[in-house]
């Protein structure tokens, strides 16, 4: 199989890599992590501009995408919030995708539309890197989950990893989901049958040999799990707040029930967590969550270097 070609590529979903490319992705966020834990400086991007364009709430990706862009000596320009845009005033996603290549190197882009980053790729000339489309994908989560995963345990290969909460409009378990498939790994889903894991991806999954387990039961999982992989459920994908209340507070992780489970479970999150990880968690070793999304540099720089050319 040819090899994905990093340069100038688009990064739309997980599904665009294989084993080999998340391989490489990794190598390379391991290598600029040192920059991206603030330990040496580095001019790698220097000269190049990044658009980050946020059209939906974000602290964690737009930051990170922006730390990694500023650390590596590069410049960024942002739009943020649709308010602030020309979005606004009934410009389509190709449009926009047009100008905006005349001004940078590279795009990071979050829509509330599922494909909506892909329709925006159609107008551009730079790169353009998917920080989520509404609830389909969210791939550099994905990638920064695997890299966390990597990095507390040594290897991916032979995990029994659980994803617990709104598996139904969480980008991040649908992209993190496809690219696990790639390793050889169990996964137990965990949610209410009404949030469960859409049949398209459970279907790539079955393709691929992965083997897959669906219950409502939280606790059976935490006991049988390697890394447990916790969402929150998605209150601006439903259409009605009574709805989003009756499954807010469907699983809550305690310390004293990850204790009594199993205490060797690697805890993560995407974040922002609404309840379903208590704080007392916190204090576990196994409470890999905020190392997590400290990840999300090394592995943004990676992806800017490497669609830019520099790595
Ligand atoms: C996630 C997202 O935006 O999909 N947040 C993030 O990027 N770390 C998860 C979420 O909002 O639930």
């Amino acid at each position: 199989m040819k090899r994905m070609e990093f340069l100038n590529a688009h990064i739309l979903s997980s599904q665009q890599f294989d084993r080999k490319d998340v391989e490489k992705i990794i190598k390379v966020a391991r290598e600029l992590e040192p920059v991206a834990q603030k330990k040496l400086t580095s001019d790698l991007l220097r000269g190049k501009l990044l658009a980050s364009l946020f059209y939906e709430p974000s602290t964690r990706t737009r930051l990170s995408f922006e730390a990694a862009m500023l650390r590596l000596g590069g410049k960024v320009a942002s739009v943020v919030g649709m308010e602030n845009s020309s979005i606004k005033k009934g410009e389509t996603l190709y449009d926009t995708a047009r100008i905006v290549s005349f001004y940078s190197d590279v795009v990071a882009i979050r829509y509330s539309e599922s494909g909506s980053t892909e329709a925006f790729s159609e107008g551009a000339t730079v790169p353009v890197i998917n920080a989520g489309d509404g609830a389909n994908e969210h791939p550099t989560q994905a990638l920064t989950d695997i890299f966390t995963i990597a990095k507390e345990r040594k290897t991916v290969d032979g995990m029994t990893i659980a994803m617990v909460g709104d598996l139904k409009y969480g980008r991040t378990v649908h992209s993190l989901a496809r690219l696990l498939s790639r390793y050889s790994v169990k996964l137990i889903f965990v949610s209410p049958p009404q949030l469960a894991m859409p049949q398209e991806i459970k279907h790539h999954l079955q393709e691929k040999g992965v083997f897959v387990e669906e219950t409502e039961n939280l606790e059976d999982a935490i006991r049988r799990s390697d890394v447990l992989y916790m969402t929150r459920i998605q209150r601006e994908r439903f259409s009605d707040e009574a709805t989003y209340k009756r499954f807010h507070g469907v699983y809550v992780l305690t310390k004293g029930l990850v204790e009594r489970c199993n205490p060797h479970v690697l805890l993560l999150h995407p974040l922002p967590r609404c309840g379903e990880i208590h704080p007392d968690v916190d204090a576990l070793d196994g409470a890999g969550y905020f190392r997590q999304a400290g990840n999300g540099v090394s592995v943004r720089m990676a992806l800017l270097s490497l669609v830019l050319g520099k790595m």
